[in-house]
C-alpha cells in the first residue's frame, strides 16, 4: 500500500434536480460577466442551457454563449474562444456539456488572463499563474472533468493530449441527472465505460491511494449495476443519477492518480480511427489487464474490484455492446502510435512491463476484421 499520499479535490460539488437554478447565487459570488462554453446542440436540447440562462438572469449577470466547441476541442477553437472571452471582459467561465466543453472552458479560463500564451503553452504549467474561475456543469456521465485539473485538447496535427494544472480545477461542479436523460444509447455507453476505465485505471495505477481506491470501487459497483439497466430503461432518472455520481467519483479518482497506458493507447484510436474516447479505453482494458496479470496478477485482481476476473469483465463488455465496434489496425499504424505512447507519462503509472512489441501486439489484437 502506498503510505505517502494526498487526496485533493478543491471543487465544491452540488448535486440534485434543478441545482443550477436553485443555487444560482454561486454564479453571483464569482463574477458579473459570464462566458458560457458549450457545444453546438446538446445543451439546447437537454434543458441545461435554459436553466443556466435563467439562473444568470435571476442574478442580474451579463453573459455570452460560445457554442462552437466540437468533440475533441482543437487548439484553434480554445484560442478563438479565449479571444472572445477577453473582449467581453468576462470574469467567470462556465463549461456546460460533456468533457469537450468542460475541457475547453478550462483552457479558455487560463488563456483569457494570459494573452501572450498559445494553447500549446498550456502544457507547461510554469507558463501561467492565473486563470478565471470555472464552474462545470456536466450533461454526460463519463469524463469526470467537472472535478479534475485536466483538459484534453487536440493539437494542430490532430493529436489528442491532456494538460494538467491546479488552476484548471473547477471552483464548483453542478450535477443534475435530468440533463443526462436525453443521451443516446451510444453516448450513454461510451461515456459510462470511460468512467469505468477511470475507476479501473485509478485502482491499477502505481499512483493509487487508499481513498481514491474506495471511490473507484464504489464507482465500479454503480456502473456495473446501473449501465445494463439504463440501456434498457434510458428514462430512469435514478439510474442516470447513479451513473452521474459514479462518473464524478471516478473523476475524483483520476484527479489523484492520473490515467494509465489504457488512455495513452486509446487517444490514437480516437484521433485516427474515429472511435469514441470511452470505447477506445474499453476495448483496451481487457488486453492491458491480461498483460499486467502475467507479472503482477495481484494488481489486476485489485483493479477488477467487484468483477471476479478478466473473463467476467469481458462478458460484461460483450453484454453492453463494447465489442460491437469495428476496427482495422495495420502494423504500420500500430508502430507509429506506439512511438508516441512510449513517450507518454502514462506508461510510468502502469504496473507490469510493456515492450514496444507488446504494445504493437495489443493494438493488432483489437483488429475486428481479420
Ligand atoms: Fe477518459
Amino acid at each position: 500500500m502506498n503510505l505517502n499520499w494526498k487526496f485533493w479535490v478543491p471543487t465544491c460539488v452540488h448535486v440534485g434536480r434543478k441545482v443550477v437554478t436553485r443555487k444560482s447565487g454561486i454564479f453571483q459570488g464569482l463574477g458579473r460577466r459570464v462566458f458560457i462554453v458549450t457545444g453546438r446542440r446538446s445543451s439546447k436540447e437537454n434543458g441545461s442551457l435554459d436553466d443556466l440562462m435563467d439562473a444568470l438572469q435571476e442574478q442580474g449577470l451579463r453573459f455570452i454563449i460560445f457554442d462552437e466547441v466540437e468533440e475533441n476541442p482543437s487548439f484553434t477553437t480554445v484560442e478563438r474562444a479565449a479571444q472572445i472571452c477577453r473582449e467581453f471582459g468576462a470574469d467567470l467561465v462556465v463549461g456546460l456539456g460533456g468533457g469537450s466543453p468542460m475541457d475547453a472552458a478550462k483552457a479558455v479560463a487560463i488563456l483569457t488572463l494570459n494573452p501572450q500564451l498559445s494553447a500549446e503553452d498550456l502544457y507547461d504549467s510554469s507558463n501561467y499563474t492565473t486563470a478565471l474561475p470555472v464552474v462545470a456543469i456536466p450533461t454526460t456521465a463519463g469524463t469526470g472533468s467537472e472535478v479534475t485539473q485536466y483538459s484534453v485538447l487536440t493539437n494542430h496535427e490532430g493529436q489528442k493530449g491532456g494538460f494538467s494544472s491546479v488552476l484548471a480545477f473547477p471552483k464548483h461542479a453542478m450535477l443534475d441527472p435530468r440533463y443526462t436523460l436525453k443521451m443516446s444509447r451510444d453516448l450513454t455507453l461510451s461515456t459510462s465505460v470511460d468512467a469505468l476505465s477511470h475507476a479501473f485505471e485509478g485502482l491499477l495505477a502505481n499512483t493509487s491511494t487508499p481513498l481514491s481506491d474506495t471511490l473507484a470501487r464504489d464507482a465500479i459497483d454503480k456502473i456495473k449495476s446501473a449501465l445494463p439497466k439504463v440501456l434498457e430503461s434510458p428514462d430512469d432518472i435514478q439510474l442516470r443519477f447513479e451513473l452521474l455520481l459514479a462518473s464524478t467519483e471516478a473523476g475524483m479518482v483520476i484527479a489523484q492518480t492520473g490515467t494509465t497506458l489504457v488512455h495513452a493507447m486509446g487517444y490514437p484510436l480516437t484521433t485516427f480511427k474515429g472511435l469514441k474516447h470511452g470505447m477506445a479505453n474499453a476495448i483496451l482494458m481487457v488486453p492491458v489487464f491480461e498483460h499486467v496479470a502475467k507479472t503482477e496478477p495481484e494488481r489486476v485482481r485489485k483493479a477488477l474490484a467487484s468483477f471476479k476476473d478478466v473473463e467476467e469483465l469481458h462478458r460484461f463488455f460483450d453484454e453492453v455492446g463494447v465489442h460491437d465496434v469495428h476496427l482495422s489496425v495495420s502494423e504500420k499504424e500500430a508502430r507509429e502510435w506506439v512511438q508516441r505512447v512510449t513517450k507518454s507519462r502514462h506508461i510510468r503509472k502502469t504496473p507490469g512491463f510493456f515492450t514496444e512489441a507488446d504494445l504493437v501486439r495489443i493494438y493488432l489484437s483489437l483488429e475486428t476484421t481479420r
